[in-house]
């Protein structure tokens, strides 16, 4: 049996789904006579660690990102404390989608493998982890859900996360997010390229454009502090992870993804990419069937994934002081279609 007296549950969060995930565990903590404290670590700011001394249960919440857990928490996870308590448990947000009445999961990946694994070399116990389909907020891929669907998803969410923090806390160990371990394993060589050279291209293609009334709403409530103003308007940096908060919770719909600005990214890419190799064939008459030659192409992909959006992302932000530069941005987005709706869930941050 454990000997519990505190929980503590640290949570990222874009658009609301693992805070009020946090809040349902917490609450039942609660009602067990725990003490609970739910604690967000945007910016990696103003985080209270626990005493060892209340032999605490800790929990990180986090939405999944690219097949893998939010790089913001991956990086506290990696410096998160030794020695603070003995058992830890997981809990995953993931795009949760309702199709007429099917409700459709979402994927993990790394998400829960990753952390548990680096929190087990710190000395932690996993006794629990799982994954939870709250509605998706990827809003680039999809218009968001709409209300009916949303509140159907939140409903039976809500009842998942609770019983799954009632066995946690009666002591049960809950493992339900091995049930897709044979998925998960395989797509992780994409959750790999994801982290290093996909976030980075998807947070190039964020612009605010012309409804935007420099409010600063996105900048001040960025929790990775990736947005600034750069000529009077914001500026997405490298850094962004693309949690949607900003797009989602502009109050004047300004923010949009630029989907032709990012198909543009990824021609240049493919363009460049193949001249090099070519030259690089040509010069050294290299055998195109070559395995390190492949290898190399594939490593150049990821390079320039990263650096040519950024470049070109600079020169079109001062670009888009042109109105036509700008009129091209927003109608080549598929976001600032009208039909196409931001996610605003249930739960308030
Ligand atoms: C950039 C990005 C990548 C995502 N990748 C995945 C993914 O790999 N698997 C998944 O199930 N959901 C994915 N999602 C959906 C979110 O994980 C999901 O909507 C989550 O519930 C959001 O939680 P939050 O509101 O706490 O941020 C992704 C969302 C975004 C914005």
């Amino acid at each position: 049996m454990n000997s519990w007296s505190s929980v503590y549950i640290y949570y990222i969060s874009g658009t609301g789904n693992a805070k009020i995930s946090s809040e349902w565990i917490a609450d039942e903590s609660r009602k067990r006579g725990l003490k609970a404290v739910v604690q967000k670590i945007d910016r990696l700011e103003n985080i209270t660690m626990p005493d060892p001394a209340e032999r605490p249960l800790i929990g990180f919440a986090f939405p999944t990102h690219g097949f893998n857990a939010a790089p913001i928490m991956l990086r506290f996870i990696f410096s998160f404390p030794k020695g603070l308590s003995k058992n830890i448990f997981l809990l995953n947000t993931r795009a949760g989608m309702k199709l007429y009445k099917i409700f459709m999961p979402g994927l993990s990946g790394l998400a829960l493998i990753l952390p548990a694994f680096i929190l087990r070399l710190k000395g932690y116990k996993c006794i629990a982890f799982r994954p939870v389909d709250l509605p998706s907020n990827w809003i680039p891929l999809h218009p968001g859900l709409r209300q009916k669907v949303i509140d159907s998803i939140f409903v039976r969410c809500e009842k998942i996360v609770r019983a799954f923090a009632k066995k946690m806390l009666s002591g049960e160990k809950v493992y339900r997010g091995l049930y897709s371990l044979p998925v998960d394993l395989l797509i992780s060589p994409v959750a790999f390229g994801y982290y290093v050279a996909g976030r980075y291209f998807l947070s190039k293609t964020f612009i605010a454009n012309y409804n935007c009334t420099n409010c600063g709403i996105c900048i001040k409530e960025c929790p990775t502090s990736s947005i600034k103003l750069v000529n009077d308007r914001p500026y997405w940096m490298l850094s962004c992870e693309s949690c949607m908060r900003c797009l989602n919770h502009c109050p004047e719909k300004a923010i949009e993804a630029a989907h032709g600005m990012a198909i543009g990214f990824w021609l240049l890419i493919t363009f460049i990419n193949a001249q090099f190799i070519l030259i690089l064939i040509k010069l050294f008459k290299i055998q195109p069937e070559a395995v390190w030659l492949k290898i190399f192409t594939q490593l150049l992909i990821l390079i320039c994934t990263v650096f040519v959006p950024a470049a070109i992302y600079f020169i079109i932000h001062y670009a888009m002081g042109f109105k036509p530069v700008k009129y091209l941005l927003r109608f080549t987005s598929l976001t600032s279609l009208p039909f196409w709706r931001r996610y605003f869930p249930n739960a308030k941050r």
